[in-house]
Parts: C-alpha cells; structure tokens; sequence
C-alpha cells in the first residue's frame, strides 16, 4: 500500500526496518517533551510492519504505527509529523492511511480504532470521538509502564468505528 497525497505531494508508504532510526529520530523530538512515549530503535525496527511512513524528498517526514490488540480492535501510536510540515494535512492523511490498514486487518469486517491523546480536536475533526479510556481491556496499559505519567494518564482516549461512516469532516 502506497498512495501519494493530493495536498502535501508526500508518500504515505509502509516503513521499512532501514527507515527506523529516522523515526526513532522523529519520536525522540516529541518524546523529550512528554507528548510522546518514547520508543527504542529496536521496538521500532521488531514492530516495523505496524509502521506507515511520510516520505517527501526521500526523508522520513511523519510516521505512525497501528497496534492489534485482537478483536478488530486496534490504537493509532507513534504518530509524529517533522515540527516544520506541520498543519498541512501530512498528520491527517496519515491518520486516513492508518484507519485503510485497520480496515485491512479486519478482513472486511467491523472494528475500532483509538488513540490515547493530547490533540483531541485533531482526532474530532477526523471523526473520532472521545470515550472513557478505562472501557479498553487492561491489556492497552502494557505499554505505560514506561511512561512518566502512568500513574496519572492525562491524555484522552478517542475512538472511531471502521469502516468509517460516509459523513462530512466535523468542525469542532
Ligand atoms: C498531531 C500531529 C500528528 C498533527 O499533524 P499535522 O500534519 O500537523 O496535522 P494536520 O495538518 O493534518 O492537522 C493539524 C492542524 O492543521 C490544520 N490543517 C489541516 N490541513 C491543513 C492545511 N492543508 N493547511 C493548513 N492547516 C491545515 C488542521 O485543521 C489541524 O488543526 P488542529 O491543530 O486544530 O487539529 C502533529 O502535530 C504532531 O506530530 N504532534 C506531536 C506528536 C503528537 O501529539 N502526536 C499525536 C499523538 S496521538
């Protein structure tokens, strides 16, 4: 799966293991900060089939990786765009391109995607809405161990149904 956005010119492409230490690059300028989890080279590289890439002039611009948690059940990580592309709809594309995979996954079927998040109105205006994060399965906090906040997650949870219903985008 390859497609080229109409908008940005960018590459939404799958990643590949020689791709992970420019996302790792990518993560480590928002995970400093606390709006990303951190996340090894290795992690990268042995879940690199989880990974869509940005390309644009041969560089890594965005990444995001989709989590199966079973049960067509799945949450949209890692999700980052270069600082200096940001707010030309790369983020959103990417989003539409992990929501694609997802749907891919299912085999047809029906399923969920989420995300744990500080940009809510991002993820509004692409259709998600916001839910009690502690519906999930216990499951989905295996990654948090890791994090600074763990004991008191401050981010939101949002959900979308795939496939995605045919409605017009959400102003928030
Ligand atoms: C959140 C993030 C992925 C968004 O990526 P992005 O490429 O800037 O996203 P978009 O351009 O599609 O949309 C961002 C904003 O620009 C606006 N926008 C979308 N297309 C646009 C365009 N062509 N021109 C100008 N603005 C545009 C959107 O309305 C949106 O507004 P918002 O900030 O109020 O949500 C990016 O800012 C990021 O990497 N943030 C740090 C890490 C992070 O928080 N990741 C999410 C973890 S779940």
């Amino acid at each position: 799966m390859a497609a080229q956005s109409p908008n940005t010119g960018v590459l939404i492409r799958p990643a590949k293991v020689e791709d992970a230490p420019a996302i790792y690059a990518l993560l480590a300028t928002f995970s400093t900060e606390g709006k990303l989890l951190p996340r090894p080279v290795a992690d990268i590289q042995a879940r690199i089939a989880n990974f869509l890439v940005a390309e644009m002039d041969g560089s890594i611009a965005a990444c995001g990786a989709l989590r199966d948690f079973g049960n067509n059940l799945n949450e949209i990580r890692s999700l980052a765009v270069r600082r200096d592309l940001a707010g030309q709809g790369i983020g959103s594309h990417l989003v539409k391109a992990l929501l694609e995979k997802a749907l891919e996954r299912t085999g047809g079927g029906h399923g969920h995607v989420f995300a744990l998040t500080y940009r809510v109105a991002f993820f509004q205006r692409l259709g998600f809405r916001i839910v009690d994060k502690y519906t999930f399965p216990p499951k989905i906090w295996s990654d948090c161990s890791v994090c600074p906040k763990k004991d008191h997650c401050d981010e939101t949870a949002v959900v979308i149904d795939i496939p995605v219903p045919d409605e017009p985008v959400k102003e928030v």
